[in-house]
């Protein structure tokens, strides 16, 4: 009998942004939340997952804030890699080439401003692809009727939301494969994208909006509502 090989997850976190939209001196991923770095809740979420073996998280090179934090709560899983780049695509290639994983090895690639993220979302995403040939992502189906509008801000027609979602993370795919695709399609906003430029489809696993990315100030205001509600009830 065939013995299948044990998976190895790794996270990869891309934190090299500036977070310009956001309008602040220090980045975003730093800005205080609830208390604590924003960061640090996507980092403790990820650290405290048991199936997770490595987290790697992507920083500047010019990077002076990351190592003023104690990050001992986060124990040996965690390590920091100063080679981010000038998009998030080059910064989860850097830090792909620089974690030296095994082409087979799955990586779970998050941002580092989606501070929300559980320990449900991260199951249910490895559950539902650990023995899929491709990987895939969090998503969300949109719920909001769709507008699109001429350049004057005024409605050109309403769009069908079917079949649409919001991409979330994080996106789990083979280390190899991501790497391969990222190298051949740089240009993409999110690790799906450079798979799907190679012809395959990732696979969407449903998920909540809770899950959201902090890109402007009401977005800081929302996560930290949300993540107080649920440190009541832990
Ligand atoms: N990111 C990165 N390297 C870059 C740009 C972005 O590692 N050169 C990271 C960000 O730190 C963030 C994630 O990718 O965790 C998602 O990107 P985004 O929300 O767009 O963050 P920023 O690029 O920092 O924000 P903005 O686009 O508003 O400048
Ligand atoms: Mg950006």
């Amino acid at each position: 009998m065939e013995i299948a090989p044990v998976s190895i997850f790794h996270a990869l976190v891309p934190a090299a942004g500036f977070g310009a939209r956001m309008g602040h001196d220090l980045p975003k991923q730093y800005l205080n939340l609830a208390g604590q770095p924003m960061i640090f809740h996507a980092l403790t979420t990820l650290c405290a997952c048991e199936q997770i073996t490595t987290v790697f998280v992507v920083l500047s090179p010019e990077d002076t804030q990351f190592n003023q934090y104690d990050v001992s709560r986060f124990g040996d899983k965690l390590q920091p890699l100063y080679c981010g780049g000038e998009t998030r695509s080059e910064s989860v290639l850097n830090g792909l080439s620089a974690a030296e994983l095994e082409p087979d090895d799955w990586v779970l690639v998050h941002d580092a401003a989606r501070p929300c993220l559980t320990q449900d979302h991260l199951h249910k995403l490895i559950s539902k692809l650990r023995d899929d040939p491709v990987g895939g992502l969090l998503a969300v189906p949109v719920a909001d009727t769709l507008k699109r509008s001429d350049a004057a801000g005024r409605v050109l027609q309403t769009e069908s939301r079917e079949q649409l979602w919001q991409a979330q993370t994080p996106q789990m795919f083979r280390a190899g494969l991501l790497a391969h695709a990222l190298q051949k399609c740089p240009a993409v906003t999110d690790d799906a994208s450079a798979i799907e430029a190679l012809g395959l489809q990732p696979k969407l696993v449903a998920c909540e909006p809770t899950n959201f990315k902090v890109t402007y100030p009401q977005d800081l205001l929302l996560a930290e509502l949300l993540l107080n509600e649920r440190r009541k009830h832990v």
